[in-house]
Order: structure tokens, then C-alpha cells, then sequence
């Protein structure tokens, strides 16, 4: 592998991943040294084109001459590292992580990786007690407020949905609070800044500033939020609808990859279609000019091709 801005052949880095050595280009993490031997690490809030954030600690490692255990997509694979993957401690961990999301998230749309790690874990979504009823004052919630709940139900971060147009809506009682949302808004992609995280604890949830409506908030509209969040928390107003009226069917969708009429840049767009109309645009996470993310044109700026009316 060649870095991509020198052009330089990178050195191969040595280490052990459950007995075995692995070889990794200089600069690779240790996920991608779990991922070159072929484990099934689970990652919530990496992905390939953001910042590492080490939120989720879903992906944990054991690192020797470590004390604690190692977010392994954002550590560094040093030469000589030996690392295990699949021990006692790092399935309790990676289960207790997935535990307190399941018990306070709804997860009916994570991605089916997620589903997978759910199960191969053992997942108890209900271990901490019947889910909390939803309440809707989670935005106006100070730091340091927190009440102790009485006990006998979970909390959870069920609130209604937020829709403030006809581009996308934010469904936060599907938030994990993994941050791709704020880097695509912010310095990976948008360099917008319209999202960030408000709250501490429990109360942490994305916010507009003071947690305006959208429309009133800095949000461009690119949509870059929606193509990465990967439990359906943000979405299409398109898809939403369609779920709400029992008329979403992935079953019946086909993709077309094109390529964005509006300017020079040439993004690639992914057209959604179901029943002839276009249902929701993303783009491919592995286009070298713009790594899944588009603008307002490319992601909303579809419906001068359909819904014609007769004349
Ligand atoms: S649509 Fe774009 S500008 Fe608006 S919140 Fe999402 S990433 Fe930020
Ligand atoms: S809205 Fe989606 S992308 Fe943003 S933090 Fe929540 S789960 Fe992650
Ligand atoms: S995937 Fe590594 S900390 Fe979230």
C-alpha cells in the first residue's frame, strides 16, 4: 500500500492479532490489522472517510502491557503488538456496550451488522428493566439536572420525531450518539457546524444551536448527516413517510449510480427508486472526490424528473 499524498511505498508493520502475525502498512490501526485477518470486529461510530472519534468503545481490544482495554480503530498497530480479540473480558465488555444502547436506543433500523453483533453477543435489550415511557423534554434538560430514576423502568431516549420540512427528519429515540453526524457536519466533510453535541451524561443528544428547528438552524441541507448515521435516526422525509404509511419496500427498490447534472465537480449520485420515483439519493462511500458526501442539489434536488403533473 502507497500513502496517498507522498505516493511512497509504506513499510509494513509487524504484530499479532489471537496467536497470529499480521502485516499492516505503517499507520494502520489495529482494526484494520483485526480486519486483514478477517475478524468481525464491531465499530459503531468509525467509519472509513470520518475522524476517529472513540465514542463508541464497542470495538475494544486487548492490547498486552495495556491496562485498560484499546479502542482498536483508532490505536495505532506498533510494531511487536500483540493483540487479543476474543477474550472474556472484551466480549463483556462489547456486550455491556451493546446492552446500554439496546435498552435506551431503538435499534429496529440499525444496519444489519449491528443485528449480527447483537446476536453473536447475546444481547439482553431488556437486562436493565421495562423501557421508560417517551418524553419530549430531553432539548431543554440542564447539565447536572439529572434525577435518579425510581428504579423500576429503563431509561430510555424515546422522544417524538423532529420534522421541520420536506428534506429530512431527525428521529433521536434511534440516536446511539455515535458523532458521525457532527464530523460530516463539521471538519470531515461539511465544515458547516450546524450539529454538535449539547448535554452531559444521560441528557447528551445532538443539537442545533439552542436547539433551533432546522430550517432556522446553520444547516445547509447537504444531507451529508443522513448518509452516514447508521441507525436511521436521520432520514430521507421520502423514507419516512413511506415507513409511516406501510409503504417502504426496500424489496422493490432498485439502485442506479449516475452522475450529478448540477456542476463540474461530477459527483456520483445513488438514486433510490421505488415504484418510478426516487425515494432518496446517497453516494458511494469510495468516490475518490467526495467520499459519500454531496451538497443540496445532489441529495435533494431531484424532483424536476417525476411527479409531473398531467397537463
Ligand atoms: S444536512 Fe448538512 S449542514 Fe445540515 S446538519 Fe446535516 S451535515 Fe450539517
Ligand atoms: S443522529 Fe445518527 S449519526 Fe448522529 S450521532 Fe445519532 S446515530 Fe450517530
Ligand atoms: S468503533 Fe471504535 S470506539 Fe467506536
Amino acid at each position: 500500500m502507497s500513502d496517498q499524498v507522498t505516493g511512497r511505498t509504506l513499510p509494513l508493520v509487524e504484530v499479532t492479532v489471537d496467536g497470529e502475525t499480521v502485516r499492516v502498512p505503517e499507520g494502520a490501526t489495529l482494526l484494520d490489522a483485526c480486519r486483514a485477518k478477517g475478524i468481525d470486529t464491531p465499530t459503531l461510530c468509525y467509519l472509513e472517510t470520518l475522524t476517529p472519534v472513540n465514542a463508541c468503545r464497542v470495538c475494544v481490544v486487548e492490547l498486552e502491557g495495556s491496562r485498560t482495554l484499546v479502542p482498536s480503530c483508532s490505536r495505532a498497530a506498533q510494531p511487536g503488538a500483540v493483540v487479543r480479540t476474543d477474550t472474556p473480558r472484551v466480549r463483556h465488555s462489547r456486550k455491556l456496550v451493546l446492552e446500554l444502547l439496546a435498552s435506551s436506543v431503538d435499534l429496529s433500523l440499525a444496519s444489519q451488522d449491528v443485528r449480527r453483533w447483537m446476536d453473536g453477543y447475546e444481547v439482553n435489550a431488556e437486562k436493565f428493566g421495562p423501557l421508560a415511557a417517551a418524553v419530549s423534554d430531553r432539548d431543554s434538560r440542564n447539565p447536572g439536572h439529572h434525577h435518579a430514576p425510581d428504579g423500576t423502568t429503563a431509561e430510555t431516549v424515546t422522544q417524538p420525531v423532529k420534522i421541520h420540512d420536506e428534506m429530512y427528519i431527525r428521529d433521536y429515540s434511534k440516536c446511539i450518539l455515535c458523532y458521525k453526524c457532527v464530523e460530516a457536519c463539521g471538519e470531515d466533510a461539511q465544515n458547516t457546524f450546524a450539529i454538535a453535541v449539547a448535554g452531559r451524561g444521560f441528557d447528551a443528544r445532538i443539537s442545533t444551536e439552542f436547539d433551533r428547528r432546522l430550517d432556522d438552524s446553520a444547516c445547509v441541507y447537504c444531507g451529508n448527516c443522513i448518509g452516514v448515521c447508521p441507525t436511521g435516526a436521520l432520514m430521507f422525509k421520502s423514507e419516512h413517510d413511506r415507513r409511516e404509511s406501510g409503504e417502504w419496500d426496500e424489496s422493490k427498490q432498485s439502485v442506479t449510480r449516475t452522475v450529478c447534472p448540477y456542476c463540474g465537480v461530477g459527483c456520483n449520485l445513488d438514486l433510490h427508486v421505488q415504484n418510478n420515483e426516487i425515494v432518496k439519493v446517497m453516494s458511494p462511500m469510495d468516490h475518490s472526490v467526495t467520499h459519500g458526501h454531496l451538497c443540496i442539489k445532489g441529495r435533494f434536488g431531484w424532483q424536476f424528473v417525476q411527479n409531473r403533473k398531467e397537463t
